[in-house]
């Protein structure tokens, strides 16, 4: 079985039998990474260059773990210590890197749209690992595939995603792979976090109450307040977003039922979620990170076409 591409861009752009295709490896991979050898040869002649050009510790590391687990051959990049301080452009530094027979290249950075640029220019297999507020694609297969490991399936499962919608890549990573995979969709937070456009293009339901959003959901997926993207005013203060906003134990025992509860990380404890809740049996955060692995390790091996399967 192949994926129906070259690169993993987005979500939006990929089909749901290659979903479905990453979701079933990972689980093999998940398999491989409980034994007491946690490596397989698969990637033995594969060098991949891991370029962030925006910080990142989850998805960096989870990378650069699910490429050392395949034996691949890994060179990272950061680019604050790089020579783009001197003005080089992101296409000159990557072909120069690629120069040195690089195959695969793992991507994050601040533009929207900078891995599809990249993958006009380059031969190379380019993996997004999160480009300014579009896409987190393999964030959005981690959360699904830590959904399905909990409720079974994803079909039918009615799935929230709270906090600051409109800069978030993870949310409209999750939008468009859990819709295809047949879960119903809901967006909560301010309305000035959440794009006007959602409900009808994305065919999302939008409720502004989220007392009444934890009340209809299966999965509160929470999401960080994205300071950094902001360039205007968009609530009054942290204390009344966490007010309004904050997923409290106080609610969540309010429920008629138990909820998963799951968060991309960083996590801004007291803000979005609080602590009791981040760190409370129903949640899956470090579950998430846990399964990150495998599903990268997934990704990579499908992505590469490898000769060693
Ligand atoms: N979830 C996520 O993308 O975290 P990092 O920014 O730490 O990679």
């Amino acid at each position: 079985m192949q994926l129906s591409t070259k690169h993993l861009l987005g979500i939006k752009d990929i089909t749901t039998a290659d979903i479905s295709l990453i979701l079933s490896t990972a689980q093999q991979f998940k398999e491989v990474l409980q034994r007491p050898v946690k490596k397989v040869p698969s990637l033995r002649e594969v060098t991949i260059v891991n370029l962030f050009y925006e910080n990142s510790t989850r998805t960096r590391m989870s990378f650069e773990l699910a490429e050392k687990r395949l034996s691949a051959d890994t060179i990272n990049f950061t680019a604050s210590a790089s020579s783009v301080k001197k003005g080089e452009t992101l296409l000159d530094t990557v072909n120069n890197i690629l120069s040195m027979k690089v195959d695969m290249v793992v991507m994050r950075h601040s533009a929207s749209g900078a891995p599809h640029f990249l993958a006009k220019h380059i031969p190379a297999a380019i993996i997004n690992a999160g480009d300014g507020i579009n896409e987190h694609p393999t964030q959005a297969l981690l959360d699904a595939f830590s959904i399905k490991e909990k409720l079974q399936t994803l079909e039918g499962k009615k799935i929230l995603l709270v906090g600051d919608i409109m800069h978030s890549r993870v949310a409209l990573s999750n939008i468009y792979l859990l819709k295809k995979m047949g879960a119903e969709l809901m967006v909560a937070g301010p309305p000035t976090l959440i794009p006007k456009y959602i409900a009808e293009a994305l065919q999302v339901k939008v409720e502004y109450n989220l007392k009444k959003a934890l009340e209809w959901c299966d999965v509160a997926n929470v999401l960080r307040i994205q300071l950094e993207r902001q360039n205007q005013v968009l609530f009054s203060s942290l204390r009344e977003y966490n007010l309004a906003y904050g997923v409290t134990k106080k609610l969540l025992d309010g429920l008629k039922k138990e909820i998963l509860i799951m968060h991309p990380g960083p996590i801004n404890r007291g803000v979005e979620i609080d602590s009791d809740v981040a760190d409370g049996h129903q949640s899956i955060i470090l579950q998430q990170v846990e399964n990150g692995v495998a599903v990268r390790m997934a990704v990579l091996y499908l992505l590469s076409g490898s000769k060693n399967s």
